[in-house]
């Protein structure tokens, strides 16, 4: 499969009928995250608000890439995103009773709730309120002027009280560095490493990394390029029509709080032990680094000082197949756990993720804030993902890779940052490396707290927009 090139009129012909957001994140500075639960007695008029809502409101891939373009060419930023997504209770509450035999995922299907044997998640009881009820549909919106959306939110949440109960509302708000990189509230620049399905996208990393995809040397260390059967299926309720092709997107939703603190001491105790001999803030930075597997500017810490290029923050062109011993990027880091790169079977558990920090912070991230200035709660991350398959992808990712104490090898240890425990056994989060750039290193073994703590969430599908203007 060739690259998705917007200006091709079969991609068109996709692109106008699938929701942005999926093949490219819409990039809006603020989010606002509506959950609703449709009244029973009101079916009819919560399918014809959705069939206006699509109509005049949602933006298309195609819209969204050509705001795209013209914010490029012209800065003109692109206005309001819409998105809306429906769980399998939401499907079956606007009358398909057949959600099961439509769609494949079994995730999907039974919903996030059910999945707690495969997340490790908390018991939904232990949930924030607006998660715990039957969820059946999640409106997106973005935008970069805060103001608009609010106004918009405040008349759209009029609108659906006539035909539904709002679980709860969500608001995500981008933080960034200032090399202008969104981070999240650790400090460390997030979304760097993401699959790329458009072709300039793929020409500028190709540019960016001195290498083409189409004929790898051995510079290309790592492929970021995807076909749209990654994160997309045929709509299942939708004929299949070549003239009209109606494609949708597996997606998920998780409310994960962060403990800033705790993991800012965590970095503190880590660099002492290991490095005691550089200053305190680079034996910092570099506990850190070593949790994460990037740098906070987004360096990956494979790397080191010969391999490194110039400015080195965007940089994906790496694998770890140089390291097997963990000695540079240890096998529990965040991003080695959850992407391995170890060839096509890790490929294809790629999702594109999509997420957003929530909560407000009084001392700006960046500045690396001492840890007593730093919030235990209240904020984190938005995580959202979009994929062809649930089980095949986030729940794999979370339940084999991250949760897992012995991948990729015996006694790795959970993933620091998400790692879910089975047993809750505080030795399932363990810190132990056997050499750091090949010196050895005092045998340390430190065992952390739970740093992120999941809030709630479900699993959505994004249904064509073909779809949901014929409800
Ligand atoms: C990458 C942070 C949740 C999967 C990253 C990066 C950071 C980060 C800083 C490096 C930037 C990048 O390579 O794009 C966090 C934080 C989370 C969180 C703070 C929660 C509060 C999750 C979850 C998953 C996940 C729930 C999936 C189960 C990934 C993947 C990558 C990544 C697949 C890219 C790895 C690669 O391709 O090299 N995350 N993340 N993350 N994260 Fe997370």
């Amino acid at each position: 499969m060739a690259p998705v090139d917007p200006h091709d009129f079969k991609t068109d012909r996709i692109l106008k009928n699938l929701q942005g957001n999926t093949i490219k994140g819409h990039g809006r500075e603020h989010t606002t995250h509506i959950f609703i639960h449709f009244d029973a007695n009101k079916i009819v008029a919560a399918k014809k608000w959705i069939r206006t809502f699509a109509e005049d409101t949602l933006t298309s891939a195609k819209t969204q890439l050509e705001q795209r373009e013209k914010f490029k060419k012209e800065k003109i930023p692109g206005g309001m995103f819409a998105a809306l997504f429906l769980t399998a209770k939401g499907y079956e509450a606007l009358g398909f009773a057949d959600v099961d035999a439509k769609f494949a995922d079994d995730a999907f299907k039974s919903g996030l709730k059910t999945r707690l044997n495969i997340t490790n998640d908390p018991n939904p009881s232990q949930w924030e309120e607006g998660f715990r009820d039957e969820i059946h549909a999640m409106i997106l919106l973005g935008d970069d002027e805060l103001r608009r959306m609010g106004e918009f939110t405040k008349g759209l949440l009029d609108i659906l009280d006539a035909f539904s109960h709002i679980n709860v509302v969500e608001y995500g708000n981008a933080i960034r560095n200032s090399a202008g990189a969104g981070i999240e509230h650790f400090g460390y620049v997030d979304g760097t490493s993401q699959p790329l399905f458009l072709k300039d996208e793929i020409e500028s990393y190709e540019k960016d990394h001195g290498v083409v995809l189409s004929a790898p040397t051995d510079a290309l260390k790592f492929d970021p390029s995807a076909d749209k059967e990654l994160i997309l299926i045929p709509d299942p309720y939708v004929a299949v029509n070549l003239e009209k092709p109606a494609f949708g997107s597996y997606f998920v939703f998780r409310k994960l709080e962060q403990n800033v603190r705790a993991f800012k001491l965590a970095e503190e105790v880590v660099g002492e032990a290991l490095f005691p001999n550089i200053g305190e803030e680079s034996k910092r930075e570099l506990a850190g680094a070593y949790l994460v597997g990037r740098f906070e500017d987004g360096s990956p810490v494979v790397m080191d000082d010969e391999d490194a290029v110039p400015n080195s923050a965007g940089f994906n062109n790496f694998n770890y197949a140089d390291d097997p011993s963990g000695g540079r990027c240890p096998h529990f880091a965040h991003v080695r756990k959850t992407n391995p790169r170890t060839g096509a079977f890790d490929q294809s558990k790629r999702m594109a993720r999509r997420g957003i920090p929530f909560g407000h912070r009084n001392v700006d991230t960046e500045l690396d804030p001492i840890a007593s200035q730093t919030p235990e709660g209240g904020v984190g991350l938005l995580f959202m993902s979009y994929q062809a398959s649930i089980q095949n992808q986030f729940e794999f990712i979370q339940q084999f890779w991250a949760n897992s104490v012995n991948f990729p090898g015996a006694a790795t240890g959970i993933d620091p940052i998400i790692g879910q425990s089975a047993t809750g056994n505080p030795a399932d989060r363990i810190f132990a490396l056997p050499q750091v750039y090949g010196h050895a290193v005092p045998a340390v073994t430190a065992d952390f707290e739970q740093f992120v703590t999941m809030k709630g969430g479900e699993y959505f599908f994004a249904p064509s927009i073909t779809f949901l203007k014929g409800l």
